[in-house]
């Protein structure tokens, strides 16, 4: 009998994001090979992950020639993941990258008869009312439709994605809270989790064909709940300022007509939707029978704690301090 062997050759598109990068180190540790196409040279990027020049070619995404040369400089692909996402959250960007780029690469995957396609999407196109997440859904449902098996996977809120008020509050600041701060809750995923998460949907049978909403250990936490935390871990006092979420509906309303002459005006009112959005829903499972946000039914995945996270950034900053003060006395 022919021996057949498994490919270990995984194409990762999106490899220089902030997941992409987390997704590439565990394909290495897990001992497969990831193709990390780039659109340019980033030295760098070779270095942290420690790939061959071979493993980081450079192509054209928007070009299907270009696209094309990678799949056929190597046919043993066992699976694809993309983690591209726009790197602005533009109107114009949004549909570009999240679904036209998403389409070069899928349609092509479907002429090298890739069977094996891993989306990383996100969790708020369960609900969905911005470009970015339309644009997400739509490539979403042409992956369904496309005949290849496929894994889409939507994480709720990134760790670092609720770390920007530690400085803020180490710097003697209030926590700005939107409305009560007990609106919207969440389970926060570490990008590590997740890039495990992914990697083991490559060829999985129990995840095939699914789209799984997935977060952190948990508990879901509120924004307050998670303020409450940093000034523990700081030994501060909580202080809050609560800004009234319809500070941004409001703004968008007013800049909205603006969009019709400029292209910017566009998308500084879809940023305020964004961030509206942000402020208003919960990144949990949506339960579309009873119109609710579930917790119980957000796949719990890893270890990974944000109180484990947050310690570890203010103690990085504390060593930093001493190390700054060190200096001076050296
Ligand atoms: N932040 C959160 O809490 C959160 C939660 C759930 C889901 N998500 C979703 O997770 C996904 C990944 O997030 P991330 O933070 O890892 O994204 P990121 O750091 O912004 O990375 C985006 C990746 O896409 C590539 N890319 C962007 N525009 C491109 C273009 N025009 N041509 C070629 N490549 C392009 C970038 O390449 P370059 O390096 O060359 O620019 C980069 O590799 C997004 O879809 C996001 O919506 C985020």
């Amino acid at each position: 009998m022919e021996d057949f062997v498994i490919s270990k050759r995984v194409l990762l598109v999106g490899a220089t994001g902030y997941i992409g990068r987390h997704v590439a180190n565990i394909l290495v540790e897990q001992g497969y090979k990831p193709i990390c196409p780039l659109r340019s040279k980033d030295p760098k990027f070779a270095q942290q992950i420690k790939l061959s020049p071979e493993q980081i070619p450079i192509w054209d995404l928007k070009n299907k020639s270009s696209v094309n040369s990678i799949f056929a400089q190597y046919p043993d692909l066992c699976a694809v993941i993309s983690c591209i996402a726009s790197r602005t959250g533009g109107i114009r960007d949004s549909w570009f990258v999240d679904f036209e780029l998403n389409m070069n690469i899928l349609t092509t995957a479907k002429a090298y008869n890739i069977n094996n396609f891993v989306l990383l999407s996100a969790i708020c196109v369960q609900k969905p009312m911005l470009n970015f997440q339309w644009a997400k859904l739509t490539f979403e449902k042409k992956l369904q439709t496309s005949g290849l098996d496929y894994t889409i996977v939507r994480p709720t809120a990134f760790f670092k994605s609720l770390a920007g008020q530690i400085t803020r509050v180490q710097n003697g600041k209030k926590f700005i809270l939107f409305d009560d701060g007990n609106r919207t809750r969440t389970k926060p995923i570490s990008e590590r989790d997740l890039a495990i998460f992914l990697v083991q949907c490559i060829n999985n049978k129990s995840r095939t064909n699914k789209i799984l909403s997935i977060g952190g250990p948990g508990p879901a936490r509120t924004q307050k709940e998670l303020g409450d935390i940093i000034f523990k871990l700081l030994n501060k006092s909580p202080k809050y300022f609560h800004m009234p979420s319809n500070v941004f509906k409001i703004l968008a309303t007013l800049i909205t007509p603006l969009g019709l002459i400029s292209t910017k005006m566009r998308d500084k009112a879809e940023f305020l939707r964004i961030a509206y959005y942000y402020a208003t829903e919960s990144m949990l499972f949506w339960n579309k029978r009873i119109k609710q946000y579930s917790s119980e039914e957000t796949i719990e995945v890893g270890k990974d704690t944000i109180e484990v996270f947050y310690k570890s950034i203010i103690e990085r900053d504390h060593q930093l301090v001493k190390d700054k003060e060190q200096k001076l006395f050296d």
